[in-house]
């Protein structure tokens, strides 16, 4: 399969959803014979079998509609003219799909939509418009009822979206956006509204902009006319040629047809097509892959090398040479004069895995030390600590698609739908398709309620307790007897010692609903449901891991999850929602201080021998400084360089000022990233990054799935960041080189036995694979813990809840949360850089009602945030969203600065930082404040 430099072949579009089973069904198409499953429309049959029938209305993608009637087909021994793709097929049926009595009826339909159709429609000029290519495939030649599509013409063109327009007139109603919005997306966003010539598609009561629309692009991507088109096709006319690669945004990993015109060196993304065959996405998208890629090209990226002496001084425009010269230099002299542990490095989950390698092996090779951290550590290092405590293994247990065998989804500390929505897309599908939600989280997500879906159970878990909730659900299934006995004594070890911990009074509903807030009956009622249904699985975000309990609460979730046997098939199972596209992958490549690829601790001799033997250099067994670490040493005296990777640690790390006081304290700070962000003010030399459109690699999504990022066009910066790594460490007398990102896979497939069958022929070959990929599982691994788990047997583990020392007082009454939203990413340093900031040009606060009376505060006010740890201001939203005493806001906007307030308290056993968990006050402030927060937000975002 080739996928680059032409357009991407994906798999044909059969008109109708496949129909699992077995293939007992004999079909005769056009005199072609294909066996398919019972209920599988004559229109796939026919598609199966090589014949194509003429479609409008009908997609694979979605269900049969049936309205278009081009589709018509003889069957023997039938009377009439039915719609393949509404009829279903029987043993022994034979159709006929080009007679004349078809072809002379298509005509006549063909005939009655273009006579409601734009003369001078731009979509045929541009060849975008499937009508068109149809219209010649049914052979007609002439329009009797003539051309001009009097029907819509005056009405105006729907150009409220930054990204696509809606223009009526083109519009042949067939309704395959709407079922896009409803069935794929599960938005519904759109109807139908009005009757025959009358007809078209209304997004809520308004324009899509104002509407319940979330900008996925599905129902763009379903129109067969030009109705609904994205403008920059429509600037830029039709892509020429596309590349398949991999969203750099979260951790669904979807994939993509970067769609492009020009040519290799001169490239221009016209769009970014959701892949059909993506195993992540299989066709769908957010706001943010399909239409936020315009940051890569922005003005304010840095093209060019810089130093300067001082973090006061101007910067200075250098070549690579120079630049590379001056952190050799640098880190070589740090090294000599304050010892081999004075300097470190921090990678970045928006790498690809081989750019994080060999950063990881530049630290322990060149620099020679374990100093090695990655911005996991602020966010899921305790899923790898959990897991790999409980199963043997630091990664989720399932592929998405198992999801379709759930039939209870716990949804704990996530919020899908604004941070992982093309899998929240699937989950609500599941919902819709009867699969039953137990949402514990403080806010009343969207999963609790949205159209058409409403989940089982609302549980408002007080941020910091969730230790307390989930060992109250495990007591519950204990004490009623709910546990899967079997499953215990077999795959589990420890199991007398949790039986008798978990069964304690105090772990009851009863005893801790003071603490969760939870009430103790609907956690009975939760507990029962999660331990009754023969599938249940767990699905966790942030909410979980960025608290002082953070790992023990995974060790939580596992032991519901092994007392209740369901691991080890689909449709269950404990699956971290990872939150950065390559934060899976960071970690598996030895991005942790105290491992190496793998996750084999440092200390192994056997696994220190490998790496040992290949680089040539001696790897020290004690684990290196830590992200938290290398700030106090720092503070301290004895930490004095950094190399940062690819994150703003100056925007992204709890306790602002600490970190900025760190940053300082260094003598030499180097950041490579795209933009000057915030850390970058305390940087002594800037390395220009390259975006995902520019990157060869590889990138590992929450699912495990091992997905390649494929060029699109060539760096702009002039080199790769994985070049400009190993150029470093050659500077500092440790030559590396590779030929190629694939011989660094080779690498990483040679040493990590996870990826021992993973090459990018492979994976060129595949699509995409789920490590572990082994010779036991050539094709890799969607379902882990099959049998046994990775360490045999399963650790129950009690799970002591400790409360954090972060709480409410008088002085803070109110605890802060923080989360994401859906058009903006993490510190915006993209999405704020794209008009994805038309939806969310600010970070809110939001506050319950109660709250908010009792302050005084309204929507709209301007209000100080304050922690014990610092101060900030920011635009209050009263929300019936949130419980009392709770608030929340989003961390996308520097202006804002939430870490400001974020104290340093962290996870026990990993340091993840308790971003969840923050006392803080909540006060009105003046009107001149609220005109310096206006005039913020009032910033035009710069194309
Ligand atoms: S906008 Fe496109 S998909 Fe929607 S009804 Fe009109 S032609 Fe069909
Ligand atoms: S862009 Fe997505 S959410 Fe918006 S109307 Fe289209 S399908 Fe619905
Ligand atoms: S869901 Fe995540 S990976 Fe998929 S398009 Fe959206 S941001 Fe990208
Ligand atoms: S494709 Fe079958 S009726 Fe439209």
């Amino acid at each position: 399969m080739t996928l680059l430099d032409e357009f991407a072949p994906e798999t044909p579009d059969r008109g109708t959803p496949a129909v699992f089973g077995e293939a007992t069904a004999q079909v005769t198409v056009d005199g072609i014979s294909v066996m398919v499953p019972v209920g599988t429309s004559v229109m796939r049959a026919a598609s199966l079998a090589g014949v194509a029938v003429p479609k409008l209305c009908a997609t694979d993608s979605l269900k049969a509609f049936g309205s278009c009637r081009l589709c018509l087909v003889e069957v023997e021994g039938t009377k009439g003219t039915p719609a393949s793709c509404t009829t279903p097929c029987t043993d022994g049926m034979v159709v006929s799909t080009r007679t004349e009595q078809v072809q002379q009826l298509r005509r006549g339909v063909m005939e009655l939509y273009l006579s409601d159709h734009p003369s001078d429609c731009a979509g045929c000029a541009r060849g975008s418009c499937e009508m068109q290519r149809l219209a010649a495939d049914v052979g007609l030649a002439e329009v009797r009822y003539g051309l001009g599509g009097a029907s819509h013409l005056a009405e105006t063109p729907d150009e409220s979206n930054p990204y696509f327009a809606y223009d009526p007139a083109a519009c042949i109603v067939c309704s395959r956006c709407v079922r896009a919005c409803s069935e794929t997306q599960g938005t519904f966003a759109l109807t139908v509204s009005g009757r025959g010539f009358e007809a078209r598609i209304t997004p809520g009561n308004s324009d899509f902009l104002s509407s319940e629309c979330v900008s996925c692009g599905a129902c763009v991507q379903a129109c067969p006319t030009d109705a609904l088109t994205e403008k920059s096709v429509v600037s830029l006319g039709m892509p020429t040629r596309s590349v398949v690669t991999t969203c750099a945004y979260c951790g669904v990993g979807c994939s993509f047809k970067a769609e492009v015109q020009g040519s290799a060196d001169d490239t221009r993304v016209v769009r970014m097509v959701p892949w059909k065959d993506g195993g992540a996405n299989e066709g769908h998208s957010c706001v943010k892959g399909r239409f936020a890629y315009g940051y890569a090209s922005h003005r304010d990226r840095q093209l060019s090398p810089m130093v300067r002496d001082s973090i006061d001084d101007e910067w200075q425009v250098v070549s690579w040479e120079q630049a590379i010269e001056r952190i050799a230099t640098g880190f070589l002299g740090l090294r000599e004069k304050y010892g081999v542990g004075a300097i470190g490095g921090i990678s970045s989950s928006r790498c690809t895995n081989e750019e994080v390698y060999v950063v990881q092996k530049m630290v322990r090779a060149a620099f020679g030390n374990n100093n090695i951290d990655t911005c996991a550590r602020v966010c899921h290092s305790p899923t790898g600590y959990g897991l790999n405590h409980a199963f043997g293994t630091s990664a989720g247990t399932q592929d998405f698609a198992s999801v379709e065998q759930a039939d209870v989804m716990l949804v704990i500390g996530a919020n899908p739908t604004d941070a992982h929505p093309v899998f929240a897309s699937r989950m609500k599908r599941r919902m819709r398709a009867g699969a039953r939600v137990i949402v514990a989280d403080p806010r009343r997500i969207d999963l609790v309620r949205s159209p058409h879906v409403e989940a089982a159970f609302h549980l408002p878990v007080r941020p910091g307790t969730n230790v307390a909730f989930v060992n109250a659900m495990c007591h519950v299934i204990v004490t009623e007897g709910l546990w899967d006995e079997a499953f215990v004594r077999s795959r589990c070890e420890e199991a007398d010692t949790y039986l008798e911990f978990i069964a304690r009074p105090e772990h009851s509903p009863e005893a801790t609903e003071r603490e969760t807030g939870i009430p103790a009956s609907d956690l009975r009622s939760a507990a029962r449901l999660y331990a009754t249904v023969p599938n249940a699985a767990i699905y966790y975000g942030l909410g979980v891991t960025e608290h002082s309990q953070g790992s023990t609460m995974v060790m939580g979730m596992a032991n519901l999850a092994m007392l209740t046997g369901n691991l080890g098939r689909e449709g269950v199972g404990v699956n971290p929602l990872r939150g950065q596209n390559n934060v899976q992958g960071s970690c598996d490549m030895g991005s942790f201080p105290h491992e190496l690829p793998g996750y084999r601790h440092v200390s192994r001799p056997e696994v220190r021998e490998i790496y040992e033997a290949l680089w040539g250099v001696t790897i020290q067994a004690e684990p290196g400084l830590r992200i938290p670490n290398m700030f106090d040493s720092a503070i301290g005296g004895s930490f004095k360089g950094l190399y940062v990777q690819g994150e703003d640690i100056a925007q992204s790390d709890p306790n602002t000022s600490h970190v900025e006081a760190a940053l300082r304290s260094m003598e030499l700070v180097v950041v490579h990233d795209l933009f000057l962000n915030e850390t970058a003010r305390f940087a002594h030399v800037f390395l220009p990054g390259a975006s995902f459109l520019e990157k060869d690699g590889t990138f590992t999504n929450a699912e495990r799935r091992i997905n390649r990022v494929r060029p699109v066009m060539p760096s702009r910066v002039g080199k790769d960041e994985w070049q400009v790594v190993c150029e470093i460490a050659t500077a500092m007398g440790y030559p590396m080189s590779y030929a190629a990102p694939s011989e660094i896979m080779d690498e990483i497939a040679a040493t990590t036995p996870t990826f021992a069958g993973v090459s990018f022929a492979r994976l060129d070959a595949e699509g995409s694979m789920q490590w572990p990929v082994t010779d036991a599982a050539p094709h890799g691994t969607p379902t882990m813990h099959v049998g046994s788990f990775v360490r045999g047997l399963g650790q129950l583990t009690p799970t002591v809840y400790v409360p954090t020392t972060e709480r409410a007082n008088r002085r803070y009454p109110l605890v802060l949360t923080t989360g994401r939203i859906l058009s903006q990413y993490n510190v915006g340093a993209q999405t704020r850089r794209t008009p994805n900031s038309t939806w969310h040009p600010e970070d809110i606060l939001e506050i319950h009602p109660s709250d908010a009376e009792l302050r005084g505060v309204s929507t709209g006010d301007v209000v100080e945030l304050s922690s014990r740890v610092g101060t900030t201001r920011l635009t209050a939203l009263v929300s019936e969203r949130m419980p009392a005493g709770v608030v929340y806001t989003t961390f996308h906007h520097p202006v804002t600065g939430a870490n400001v307030v974020t104290t340093e308290n962290s996870d026990w056993a990993t340091n993840c930082p308790e971003y969840k968990v923050t006392a803080v006050q909540v006060e009105v402030v003046t009107q001149a404040a609220r005109a310096e927060v206006d005039a913020v937000a009032a910033q035009p975002v710069r194309p």
